[in-house]
C-alpha cells in the first residue's frame, strides 16, 4: 500500500510527465485482438490462421475493469480515449462499453477505429450509445487491391456502406486512414482523395510503418508524406491547417476550394514522438507506452487482486515516469536491436 503522499497527483496539468516532460493525455485501448479481416501488414494470413491462438474471453478485461481503469487514466491527465482492436467491433455488445465509458467525468473525446465491415450493423447504436465519431481504415478504392490487401476478402462495398451509415447516424467527423505502400496501393491515393473530397469524410494518408514483427517492412515501401502531398496538391491545391492541439498525429491540410480537409501521418520521415502523449492498453490489460514497445505492464493481474485505486494509479503513474520511448525518431538505431526482441503486434494493441 502506498503511503499517501506517494499517491499521485490528480486532475489535469498534474498528472505524471515522462523522462522527456511529456504528459499522459490520449488512452488508446484494444478491446478485441480478433479481427474479420487479414491484412497483409497486419495480421497475415500465413500467421494468424485457424490454429492462431488469439485470447480467450477470460483472458480480456471485462468492461468493468476497462472503465474502472479508464477512469483512473482520466485521474491522470487522460481526456481522449480511442477503442481499437484488432476489430473492436467484433467485442460483443460494445455500445455498452461506449455508453458506460462516454458516462465518465472528465472524458472529453471518445472514438473508434474500425475496418467499417460491421458499421451498418452498428452505427447507429454506436451513435445512441454515445460515441462521437469512427476511423475506418480504407487502403484502396480498387476492388481487386482492397481484397489482395485484406487477405482476400470482397469486401469492400460493405465497408463503402458502412462509412455512409457512419455518416448517416451523424458519426461525425469520419475520418478514413489508408497505409500507403509503394507498388501496392500508392497508385490509388488521388481516387481516395476525389472520392471523399466534398463529402466532409476526411482522409488521411499514412506512412507505412514497421509495427510488430511480421509485416515485411523495408524503407522501400514507404511513400513520403512530401511525394503524397505533391501530387494532391498539383490536382486539387492544399492550404496547411493549424494544429488542434499538442501532439497531433496528422499534419492537417484543406482543399483551397473549400471541399474539405485531409491528413498525413508521417511518423517514419517526420517523426512526432517529441509530443507524444499516448498509451495504449491491449485487451488483456498490459499498458504499453509506445506502439513499438517489447515491453509492457499488466495491470489485470493487479485489478482481479484487488488493488485498490490508489495502487492502480499508482503503477500507471510510476511506469508513465519512467517512460523514455521514442521509436520512430530512433527507428534507424533500434530497428536492429528491436530485431531481436519481439515488438508487440498491432492487431494486441491497436493503431
Ligand atoms: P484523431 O484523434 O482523430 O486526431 O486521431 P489520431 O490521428 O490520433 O488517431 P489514429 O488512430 O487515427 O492515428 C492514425 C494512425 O497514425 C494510426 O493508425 C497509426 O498508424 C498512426 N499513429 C497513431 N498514433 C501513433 C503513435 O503514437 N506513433 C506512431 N508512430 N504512429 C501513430
Ligand atoms: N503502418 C501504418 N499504419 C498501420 N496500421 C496498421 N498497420 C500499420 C502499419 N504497418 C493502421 C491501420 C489502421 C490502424 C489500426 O493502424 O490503417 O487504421
Ligand atoms: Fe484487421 Fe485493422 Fe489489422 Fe486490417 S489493419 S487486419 S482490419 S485490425
Ligand atoms: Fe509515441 Fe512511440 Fe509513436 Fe514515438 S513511436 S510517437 S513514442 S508511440
Amino acid at each position: 500500500m502506498p503511503s499517501n503522499d506517494s499517491v499521485v497527483r490528480i486532475g489535469r496539468g498534474g498528472g505524471p510527465r515522462d523522462t522527456l516532460a511529456r504528459p499522459l493525455h490520449d488512452l488508446r485501448i484494444s478491446v478485441m485482438d480478433r479481427c474479420n479481416l487479414r491484412c497483409t501488414y497486419c495480421m497475415p494470413r500465413e500467421t494468424f490462421h485457424d490454429r492462431y491462438r488469439f485470447l480467450k474471453s477470460t483472458e480480456r478485461l471485462s468492461f468493468d475493469e476497462i472503465v474502472r481503469l479508464s477512469g483512473l487514466f482520466i485521474r491522470l491527465g487522460v481526456s481522449k480515449l480511442r477503442i481499437t482492436g484488432g476489430e473492436p467491433l467484433l467485442r460483443a455488445n460494445l455500445p455498452d462499453l461506449i455508453g458506460d465509458l462516454t458516462a465518465l467525468r472528465g472524458m472529453q473525446d471518445i472514438a473508434l477505429t474500425t475496418n467499417g465491415t460491421l458499421l451498418t450493423k452498428y452505427a447507429s447504436e454506436l451513435k445512441a450509445a454515445g460515441l462521437q465519431r469512427v476511423t475506418v481504415s480504407l487502403d484502396s478504392l480498387d476492388p481487386e487491391v482492397f481484397r489482395r490487401l485484406c487477405g482476400d476478402f470482397d469486401e469492400l462495398d460493405t465497408v463503402l456502406a458502412g462509412i455512409d451509415h457512419a455518416r448517416r447516424a451523424g458519426l461525425a467527423p469520419i475520418k478514413i486512414n489508408t497505409v500507403v505502400q509503394r507498388g501496392v496501393n500508392d497508385d490509388g491515393v488521388l481516387d481516395l482523395a476525389g472520392h471523399f473530397r466534398g463529402t466532409g469524410v476526411i482522409v488521411r494518408f499514412i506512412e507505412y510503418m514497421d509495427v510488430g514483427n511480421r509485416n515485411r517492412w523495408e524503407p522501400g515501401l514507404v511513400v513520403p508524406s512530401a511525394e503524397l502531398h505533391a501530387r494532391i496538391h498539383a490536382r486539387w491545391p492544399l492550404v496547411p491547417r493549424d494544429r488542434r492541439y499538442a501532439g497531433e498525429v496528422a499534419q492537417r491540410y484543406a482543399y483551397a476550394d473549400g471541399q474539405g480537409e485531409i491528413g498525413f501521418v508521417s511518423s517514419v520521415s517526420q517523426p512526432f514522438c517529441g509530443d507524444c502523449s499516448r498509451a495504449r492498453l491491449s485487451s488483456d490489460g498490459v499498458l504499453y507506452t509506445c506502439l513499438f514497445a517489447t515491453q509492457g505492464l499488466d495491470l489485470r493481474a493487479p485489478l482481479r487482486a484487488g488493488a485498490s485505486d490508489d495502487e492502480l494509479l499508482e503503477m500507471i503513474a510510476g511506469r508513465w515516469r519512467t517512460r523514455a520511448d521514442r521509436y520512430s525518431e530512433l527507428r534507424a538505431t533500434l530497428r536492429s536491436a528491436a530485431a531481436r526482441e519481439p515488438k508487440v503486434e498491432m492487431n494486441y494493441i491497436g493503431g
